[in-house]
């Protein structure tokens, strides 16, 4: 499988998030700004963070963005999600964004990237996770 093709794991059960993507969300040059995808991926990736967490969970670093394919008006965004590591106080997400070419079933991987994210208690400071706490369907990976 190339690298631009959706990974195997870009299925509905990691689905996090879909939307179509409007004028509004375009550059000057008439394409969908990458900022409007990256928004997209961490709002996916958040709510992934905070389901596993089960509290308020801050976005502390994106690592390893990478653009691989344009958006145009039209085309439907997904977001895929997984857990791929557990820390202390952080949770890092691999989120994944897919493009249903408009009007086709034509799909090409558009972003990938590496969301970390913090644990916070009411004061914003890191909160050790509660690991015991986590959805029925959202799996913990493996302990290093
Ligand atoms: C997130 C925040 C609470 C962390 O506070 P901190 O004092 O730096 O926290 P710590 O040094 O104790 O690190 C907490 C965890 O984050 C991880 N972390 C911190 N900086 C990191 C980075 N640049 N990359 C990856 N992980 C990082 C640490 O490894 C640690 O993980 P662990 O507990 O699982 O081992 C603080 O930096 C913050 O409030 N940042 C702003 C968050 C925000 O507003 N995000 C939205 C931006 S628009």
């Amino acid at each position: 499988m190339g690298k631009t093709e959706p990974s195997d794991w870009a299925t509905d059960a990691h689905l996090a998030v879909r939307v179509v993507a409007m004028r509004r969300d375009t550059n000057a040059a008439g394409d969908i700004f990458g900022g409007w995808v990256a928004s997209q991926m961490d709002l996916a990736a958040s709510t992934a963070a905070e389901g596993f967490a089960g509290c308020k969970c801050v976005t502390v670093a994106i690592n390893g963005m990478v653009f691989h394919h344009p958006m145009a008006v039209g085309d439907e965004l997904n977001v895929y999600t997984r857990i791929v590591k557990v820390g202390r106080t952080s949770i890092t997400i691999c989120a994944e964004s897919v493009r249903r070419i408009r009007r086709t079933n034509i799909r090409q991987k558009v972003t990938s990237g590496n969301f970390v994210f913090v644990a916070v208690g009411e004061d914003g400071r890191p909160q050790t996770l509660d690991k015991e706490w986590h959805l029925a369907d959202q799996k913990a990976p493996p302990e290093n």
